[in-house]
């Protein structure tokens, strides 16, 4: 196996605690299309686009709707998610984040952001952890939705490694198949029996800091 020398994390359920406003939002909308959105049919919209979410969400509902319906459906969630981001204070840091982040800086680890989101930039200034990456590939710089692997491999190629020397951190089905399609390792972050698939399992960043992977040399 190759030295892993390069982290792709996904943002939403990795490093902020996201996950839980996606559902409230998508939760919201399906009351108000007529119908009870649960938390395990949620798993299914996790590291999927907004709009691939939302066609979920909707055959879920068995609700038929044109473009332009859709269109507006995906920007009312938008806004009440929004809505979440702009309250988020450093209390939305997943356990370890920081330290964790901090450790592979110091570790001369490259760092890159592989998330599904298009809010990205947004969560990422508000909790101010920028600067702890080399490289931001986010939902605007992406055409094809995980479990396609593009995502992985632009954020590879933004920090100059191959996909064998990089590691993908992810909370989702749709992430770890996207890591395993891109030909790199994939860390789990929650359990094999939701999430199965990853080379190995960690509940959070924090269970990570304290364990020697990735950190030698
Ligand atoms: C991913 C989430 O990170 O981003 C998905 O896991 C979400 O649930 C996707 O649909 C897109 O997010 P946004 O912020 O662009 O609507
Ligand atoms: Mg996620």
């Amino acid at each position: 196996m190759s030295e892993i020398i390069g982290a792709i994390f996904d943002l939403d359920g990795v490093l902020v605690d996201t996950a839980k406003y996606h559902y409230l939002a998508w939760k919201r909308l399906a009351a108000e299309l007529g119908f009870n959105f649960t938390e395990k049919e949620n798993e299914q919209l996790k590291g999927v686009s907004r709009m691939r979410s939302l066609e979920i969400l909707l055959e879920i509902g068995n609700i038929h709707a044109n473009e332009k319906q859709k269109e507006e459906w995906a920007q009312k969630k938008n806004e009440w998610y929004v809505e979440y981001l702009n309250r988020l204070d450093k209390d939305a840091l997943l356990p370890g984040t920081e330290k964790y982040l901090e450790k592979l800086q110091k570790h001369c680890i490259k760092i890159a952001l592989g998330s599904a989101s298009k809010n990205a930039p947004l969560i990422l200034e508000k909790l101010h952890i920028t600067s702890f990456f080399n490289a931001l590939i986010d939902g605007n710089c992406i055409e094809k939705a995980k479990p396609d692997p593009e995502i992985f491999l632009k954020s590879a190629e933004a920090i100059h490694l191959q996909p064998k020397e990089c590691v993908v951190f992810e909370d989702s089905e749709a992430g770890i198949c996207a890591a395993k399609n891109g030909g790199m390792m994939a860390v789990g972050i929650g359990s094999q029996e939701i999430i199965p698939g990853a080379d190995l399992y960690a509940a959070n960043l924090s269970e990570l800091c304290n364990k020697k992977f990735l950190l030698e040399g």
